[in-house]
């Protein structure tokens, strides 16, 4: 199984491919000189935007062997929806994201995005990883024009653009700042801004706050949010930590350990904005951590497999 994926550098560039038309804007249209996305917050429970039928994946080992990632993975994602993949590390929640961005091919099964199968990558769907991978040569504007300059973005349009989506993560007096002079979560919002300038449909986002302190974690959940609601978007969203999922999704989404297969879904209908420290949000985490505790003593089980199994203990934070 061979994956494009470290072709590219992380986060960015996904390539134009001549398989996908250039992405046309906002269905809203085109407002002012420029054609901005426009708000169309409204989660479409009806139209399918991702959808993922018994997607199956495996890797072939050092040894030869043939392991087993995802099992029949099958998940509906609603145009608009948040939706949050929680579950033990190695349970193929990047692999989930790599294949939904055509970094990567499933053995068997169905990706469709808007009813139709993924083929390779596109740019109507971006991805943002841990690892911001700006380019340092370059300017903040330069970065957040980049994508768009491969997408062959008139000049005009792209300084409009960049201008537009620095003002929209509050970056609009660092155009001309390089990336050293940032810090890192000035950083991860520049990777939102231009992952965001290429207007993607579905934003696949890889744990992109995992290293972050915890007051400029809370900045950018609230941060994405507003985007989220101002773009209208559908972001799928990966992290370890449940109350996170609980602050941001529509939905959260629980894979079992290795092979990867969806445990659990729950919905989330707490009112927006929520907050971490909120005990709705820690009541609604709990029922989840409960789970994937489960899950990770039986990955802490596969690894000591030697007589020691270390266990995660009930009512222990996970
Ligand atoms: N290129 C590869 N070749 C072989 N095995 C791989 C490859 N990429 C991932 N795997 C295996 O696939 C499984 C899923 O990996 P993946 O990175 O998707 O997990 P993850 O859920 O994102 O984990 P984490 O939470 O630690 O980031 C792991 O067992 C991993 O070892
Ligand atoms: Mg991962």
């Amino acid at each position: 199984m061979s994956t494009n994926a470290q072709k590219f550098p992380s986060q960015f560039p996904i390539p134009v491919d001549p398989r996908f038309p250039a992405h046309s804007g906002s269905p809203s249209g085109k407002v002012g000189p420029v054609s901005v996305r426009r708000p169309v917050r409204a989660a479409s429970p009806e139209i399918s935007k991702v959808g993922l039928s018994e997607i199956c994946l495996s890797y072939r080992t050092q040894s030869g062997e043939r392991l087993l990632a995802l099992d029949h993975i099958n998940l509906q994602v609603h145009a608009g929806e948040f939706v949050c993949i929680v579950g033990p590390s190695g349970c193929g929640k990047s692999t989930l994201l790599l294949l939904i961005a055509g970094l990567h091919q499933q053995t068997s099964g169905q990706i469709l995005v808007d009813g139709k199968p993924v083929q390779g990558p596109g740019t109507d769907r971006i991805m943002i990883f841990q690892e911001h991978g700006l380019f340092p040569w370059l300017t903040v504007g330069q970065n957040v024009e980049f994508g768009m300059k491969m997408k062959g973005v008139p000049k005009a349009e792209r300084q409009e653009k960049t201008r537009y989506y620095l003002r929209l993560v509050h970056l609009a007096k660092f155009e001309k700042s390089y990336i050293h002079q940032l810090s890192g979560g000035m950083r991860q919002r520049v990777a939102i801004a231009r992952a965001l300038a290429t207007e993607p449909d579905v934003l696949l986002m890889d744990e992109p706050f995992g290293a972050l302190d915890a007051q400029t974690r809370d900045l950018l959940h609230d941060e994405l949010e507003r985007i989220w609601s101002e773009t209208g978007c559908t972001i799928i969203f990966v992290t370890h930590n449940v109350r996170e999922a609980i602050r941001l999704g529509d939905r959260v989404v629980l894979m079992t350990f290795r092979p990867g297969r969806v445990k659990s879904e729950f919905p989330v209908e707490l009112p927006r904005p929520r907050h971490l420290e909120d005990p709705n949000v820690a009541r609604a985490a709990r029922e989840i951590l409960d789970e994937l505790r489960d899950e990770i003593n039986r990955s802490l089980e596969a690894e000591y497999n030697d007589g020691v199994k270390p266990r995660i203990k009930p009512g222990v934070e996970v």
